[in-house]
C-alpha cells in the first residue's frame, strides 16, 4: 500500500488530502498517515499540512521496496517485490515462498551462492544481488535454456557493449561484470519454481580486479530501476515467446552475436583439449569444434578462452 500512497503523491503536483488517498485506496486515514510516517522514515520529503493534506517536495526517486513495487504495477507484472537489507540468498529465500512470482532483492547477503558449488561474494555496496522467481509450467530440460534466456535480458539491461560467455556470464573488456544462477524446483516431471539468481558487480573490489570488472569501472550509466524496468520487460518478454516454442531457436542468432566465444579458441575447464566455439544449440547447448573439425554439444560446465 505504501507504493500506492507514494504513487499518488508522485503523481499530484499540490497537496492531496489524506481522506482523498484513504478513499482511494479503500483504507482508513489512521492507515494513511501510519503510511506517509514510514515513507518519511524512508527519507521521502513530504510535507504535511492539517488543512489541506501531504505533498512530496524534491522527489528524488530511491530504490527500496516502495519504487519496486511501483514499477512492478506501471508495468503490468504479477510479481511480488521482497526487498531485504541482508539476508542469506536471495535463491535460498526464493524457494520458501508461495507466490506466482517474485522479485528478491537484497542489499547484502550473507552466504550468496554461485555456480558449480561456488560462494558469490555478496557485501553490502558491492554489488546488486536479486532473484527472480517464477512457475512456467515447463519441463525440468528448461533449464540451460531459461539461462540463456535470462543472460540475454541481462545483457541489454547492463550495456550494449555487453557480451555473453556462455552459459552463465556477463562479460565486458574481457572481465566478468554478472553472472547467473538458475535453479529449479522440481516436482515428480514437472518444474514447480525457477528460480533465476543474478549477482552484478557494482563497485570495483580489489580482490577480485583481475578477474572481474563493475559498473563503476566501466563508468556505466546506471539507475537500479531503469535497470529493473529494462530486464523484466526482456525476460517476460523473451519467457512469453518461449514457452511456446520451448526451445531458444528465436534468440540464437542473438546469442551468437552478442557471445563472447564467438569463433575463438576455448577449453573445457577441467579438460586439455582444444576447440573452437561455434555457436549456440536450438536447446541451449554450447556447440564446439574439436581439433578434427568435428563438432561437439557441450550442456555443462565451464568453458574458458584458450590464452596465448
Ligand atoms: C555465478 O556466476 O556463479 C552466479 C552468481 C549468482 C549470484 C546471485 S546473487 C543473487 C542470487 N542469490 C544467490 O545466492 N546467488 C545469486
Amino acid at each position: 500500500m505504501k507504493s500506492k500512497v507514494l504513487a499518488m503523491l508522485i503523481k499530484s503536483e499540490d497537496y492531496v488530502s489524506g481522506n482523498d488517498i484513504a478513499k482511494e485506496l479503500h483504507v482508513t486515514r489512521a492507515s494513511i498517515w501510519k503510511c506517509i510516517k514510514a515513507l518519511k522514515d524512508e527519507g521521502y520529503e513530504i510535507d504535511s499540512l492539517s488543512s489541506k493534506g501531504y505533498k512530496l517536495i524534491h522527489y528524488k526517486r530511491m530504490f527500496n521496496r516502495y519504487e519496486l513495487e511501483m514499477l512492478i504495477r506501471e508495468m503490468g507484472l504479477d510479481v511480488m517485490v521482497y526487498h531485504f537489507d541482508t539476508i542469506d540468498s536471495t535463491n535460498t529465500f526464493a524457494k520458501s515462498l508461495d507466490d506466482r512470482s517474485a522479485l528478491i532483492v537484497a542489499n547484502e547477503q550473507t552466504s550468496g551462492r554461485g555456480r558449480l558449488g561456488r560462494t558469490w561474494s555478496s557485501k553490502r555496496g558491492d554489488g546488486l544481488y536479486f532473484s527472480l522467481m517464477i512457475r512456467p509450467n515447463l519441463p525440468p530440460y528448461v533449464l540451460g535454456m531459461l539461462t540463456q534466456l535470462s543472460a540475454i535480458a541481462l545483457r541489454e539491461a547492463i550495456s550494449e557493449k555487453a557480451l555473453i560467455k556462455w552459459p552463465n556470464d556477463i562479460f565486458i573488456s574481457d572481465k566478468k561484470i554478472a553472472g547467473i544462477l538458475t535453479e529449479l524446483i522440481t516436482e515428480i516431471d514437472v518444474v514447480e519454481k525457477v528460480i533465476i539468481g543474478v549477482g552484478l558487480n557494482l563497485k570495483q573490489v580489489d580482490d577480485f580486479k583481475d578477474v572481474a570488472t563493475s559498473i563503476s569501472e566501466e563508468a556505466l550509466d546506471f539507475d537500479p530501476i531503469e535497470f529493473f524496468r529494462t530486464f523484466l520487460s526482456a525476460f517476460f518478454r523473451l519467457l512469453h515467446t518461449f514457452t511456446k516454442t520451448r526451445n531458444i531457436a528465436f534468440i540464437k542468432e542473438e546469442l551468437e552475436k552478442h557471445s563472447y566465444f564467438m569463433n575463438k579458441e576455448v577449453y573445457i575447464v577441467g579438460s586439455n583439449k582444444d576447440y573452437v566455439f561455434k555457436g549456440v544449440m536450438d536447446n541451449g547447448n554450447a556447440i564446439l569444434e574439436n581439433s578434427v573439425g568435428e563438432l561437439e554439444e557441450v550442456f555443462f560446465g565451464e568453458i574458458s578462452l584458450k590464452r596465448r
